[in-house]
């Protein structure tokens, strides 16, 4: 086969076997997540080929959305966790209990908790830490404030959120470290970030990250933010993004068909 055959087949981003997460927040009720999931399960030949495919419905279509995705090779993952594993905390619902109906992921310091539930960084750590005895995979997610943009003050945010999620942390081997760079500015707004900035940041967060977890623990790092298909292979075509992180444009059929078929 040709070289630019070859390239072509996979759309330029190669050999990179990438990293496809949706967040359906609190978009879709247990029917609909059914649905949809059975709908994700039915258009799995169209996922690129080794692609790493995880799903992250609310906590009550968890275990529907699990058996709807049973003989596929998606992931499920929470949106939320608490740090302590059982308990008089109404409400919450712990890494480990997700761990237990069939959970691999977390989300843990998304942008929609650190402002909407004043979320700290030092309560994004403590997740992590009980995710990782779980084990669940933490997918901790990064951002500056629109302010915080404006004031210059992005590198500095980004900064202190990975060394609070990550400074001396005991890290598993067999557990990857995936980082989710979401500007809140940009989630669920409409207005991505441009993607040379998104790639920018992304080898930034990738060289700090680096420093800040044990020596062999090499960070993913992903980008989140208003994805669409207009702009998914911008994102994944970048040589320090390994992915994206997709919310509302992957909690309908019409949009997540239009999303693969850029990716085909
Ligand atoms: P969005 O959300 O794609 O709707 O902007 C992204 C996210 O919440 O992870």
């Amino acid at each position: 086969m040709q070289i630019c055959e070859f390239a072509s087949q996979y759309k330029f981003f190669g050999m990179k076997k990438i990293y496809l997460f949706a967040n359906w927040k609190m978009y879709l009720d247990v029917a609909e997540s059914k649905k949809l999931a059975a709908a994700y399960a039915s258009e799995r030949a169209n996922f690129p080929r080794d692609s790493v495919v995880a799903i992250f419905p609310s906590a009550l279509s968890f275990s529907t959305v699990g058996e709807a995705i049973t003989g596929t090779t998606f992931a499920l993952g929470a949106q939320n966790t608490f740090w302590i594993d059982k308990g008089g905390y109404t409400g919450e619902v712990s890494a480990v209990m997700f761990k237990n109906v069939g959970g691999k992921y977390a989300l843990v310091g998304h942008a929609e908790r650190r402002h909407l539930f004043s979320e700290s960084n030092h309560e994004v750590r403590q997740k992590i830490d009980t995710m990782l005895t779980a084990p669940l995979t933490p997918v901790l997610c990064v951002g500056e404030t629109l302010q915080e943009k404006k004031d210059g003050k992005t590198m500095e945010v980004l900064e202190a959120q990975l060394r609070a999620a990550y400074m001396d942390i005991a890290w598993p081997k067999n557990i990857e470290a995936i980082i989710a760079y979401e500007p809140v500015w940009a989630v669920g707004s409409g207005e991505a970030c441009e993607p040379e900035e998104a790639e920018k940041i992304a080898g930034l967060i990738h060289d700090w990250a680096t420093k800040l977890l044990p020596k062999g623990i090499s960070p993913v790092v992903l980008y989140g933010g208003s994805v669409r298909e207009e702009n998914i292979l911008d994102y994944i075509n970048q040589p320090h993004l390994a992915g994206v992180l997709v919310g509302g444009a992957s909690t309908k059929l019409s949009s997540l068909l239009g999303l693969l078929g850029q990716l085909k």
